[in-house]
């Protein structure tokens, strides 16, 4: 974890004279000629005419220059998108997560950042702190390397982050807050990219109660004896035919407030996904330790709901297993008799994260919360359906699919909703069970929905959100490329945040 080894703070002066350092200014597309010249001046540069008409085309966004006259090492001018090329809510994040990487490489130590006055990015971020939390988290997120198992890793010195705001914005409060924030995506990315061999579920598990407890959350584990002494079928099935036997975590964040909602978090904790005796290719095995996202996802959530203190009580029902083959394994042809009472028919071995979630849906459901969200990698018909940067979402419930969008938005962990009409039911019933775990090619990813929807309490509001595709790296931004992103941790602290 590399978090420690950045240090932001809000400075009130021009921070000019450090050592290894680099600036980072903006100009507006409109007055581009004029904020141009001012910073020329500000830096004592001169730049040649070619530097000058490249920048000022509609196409120049950066200009680099080493060695000004005066101030920093290097400096960088961004041009702010403008016009048709609309700013967006990630370009700050983006882009310094993408500039983190370079600093490094320059060995740069002091990074000096001069931030827009909000008047020339309004109405793009919810509001003025929404502004500068995503330049912070974009530097922290810019610094996150998964490298525990490189001999040569890239040498990360330690960064020191100067920002000025404007005058009246009180900077730390967000530090703060996004410095949490972006530790528990941290901890969930840990989790995630972290490999099978490792990450057993018991590891997964000690984990999770080492980082969790410290911050005020109950963590409790239902082992193998009880497991079965519950009838807790399902998740026994999947695990039985790996030697790292399965166990269910449950999680317990209460406020020392009033808790304005009861909110259960359900997530997918396969920590190897082979496919059992319904064997995966090679090709399709390799990301399978991520098996496990939703899981972290609803840890991570938990954790960061806890550092930051949100009034809301969080109950989180992770059932880790390993989906492996062995002469235990279960098999195509079962029938197994869930949590809830329901029997499921086996029909592939590999949809085998519907039949865990089975118990923890219903085990949540006995909770009572005032609704019940589960997140996991589920289908790869997902992927097909959203390509990889958006998870999709299944619910009944207008409000929360509402909520869920426009955290999505706000954040840039981008969510679209899916059918999720009562009849594709039909496609997934059984003949000799309650439900069967296979539907048709066709819909695959909400007749898995609605396969999970069988055990959630009617009464309670319910969304299932399948993070496949976002939860595995991607090339969508400059802070997802490389690994596991510990996508819906931002999300749904912000969804909290507005209950
Ligand atoms: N863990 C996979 C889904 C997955 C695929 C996650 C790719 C991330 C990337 C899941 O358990 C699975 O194997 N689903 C099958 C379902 C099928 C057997 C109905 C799938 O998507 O092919
Ligand atoms: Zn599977
Ligand atoms: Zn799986």
């Amino acid at each position: 974890m590399y978090y420690n080894k950045i240090d932001i703070k809000s400075v009130r002066k021009d921070y000019s004279k450090a050592a290894s350092s680099l600036a980072v200014e903006f100009v507006q597309e409109k007055a581009v000629e004029k904020q141009l010249k001012t910073l020329l001046v500000k830096y004592n540069i001169n730049i040649s005419i070619l530097q000058k008409t490249n920048f000022l085309d509609k196409k120049g966004r950066e200009l680099f220059i080493p060695n000004p006259e005066s101030g920093p090492d290097y400096l960088y001018i961004y041009k702010l998108p403008g016009g048709e090329d609309k700013l967006s809510v990630d370009y700050f994040r983006n882009l310094f997560a993408g500039l983190i990487p370079r600093l490094h490489k320059l060995n740069i130590k002091s990074l000096q950042v001069y931030p827009s006055p909000y008047s020339q990015v309004r109405g793009v971020f919810e509001n003025t702190s929404y502004y500068y939390q995503t330049i912070i988290e974009g530097v922290l997120l810019g610094n996150y390397r998964f490298n525990i198992y490189k001999s040569v890793k890239d040498s990360l010195s330690k960064l020191s982050v100067n920002i000025k705001p404007e005058e009246e914005i009180k900077l730390g409060a967000i530090i703060r807050k996004a410095g949490l924030l972006v530790e528990s995506v941290y901890f969930t990315r840990d989790l995630v990219n972290e490999p099978a061999i490792t990450l057993t579920p018991q590891e997964f598990a000690i984990r999770t109660k080492q980082e969790l407890t410290g911050n005020g959350v109950k963590v409790r584990f239902i082992k193998k004896a009880e497991l079965k002494k519950l009838g807790m079928n399902s998740v026994l099935a999947v695990g039985e035919a790996s030697d790292n036997p399965p166990l269910m975590m449950v999680l317990e964040y209460k406020p020392k407030v009033k808790a304005k909602r009861k909110v259960a978090l359900v997530g997918k904790g396969v920590t190897y996904d082979s496919g059992g005796l319904s064997i995966k290719p090679t090709n399709g095995m390799i990301e399978m330790n991520a098996d496990m996202a939703g899981g972290g996802t609803v840890v991570g959530i938990i954790n960061a709901a806890a550092s930051l203190q949100l009034p809301v009580h969080l109950i989180g029902v992770v059932p880790a297993v390993e989906n492996m083959v062995s002469g235990r394994s279960y098999k195509p042809g079962d029938i197994i008799k869930s949590y809830s009472g329901k029997t499921i028919e086996v029909k592939d071995t590999d949809a085998e994260g519907r039949i865990v979630l089975a118990d923890a849906l219903h085990y949540a459901s006995k909770q009572k919360p005032d609704e019940i969200i589960d997140f996991a990698t589920l289908t790869g018909a997902v992927v097909v359906a959203l390509g990889l940067p958006t998870a999709g979402i299944f619910t009944k419930n207008d409000n929360i699919a509402d909520a869920l969008l426009a955290s999505g938005k706000k954040v840039n962990e981008p969510v679209w909703r899916l059918p999720f009409d009562d009849y594709y039911n039909t496609l997934i019933e059984s003949d000799i069970a309650d439900v069967s775990n296979l539907g048709p090619r066709w819909g695959s990813a909400i007749t898995a929905g609605k396969f999970l929807e069988h055990f959630v309490d009617k009464k309670i509001p319910y969304c299932h959100i399948d993070l496949a595709g976002p939860a595995l790296k991607h090339k969508f931004t400059s802070y997802t490329e490389k690994y596991d992103t510990g996508f819906g941790v931002r999300l749904v602290i912000d969804y909290l945040s507005k209950l």
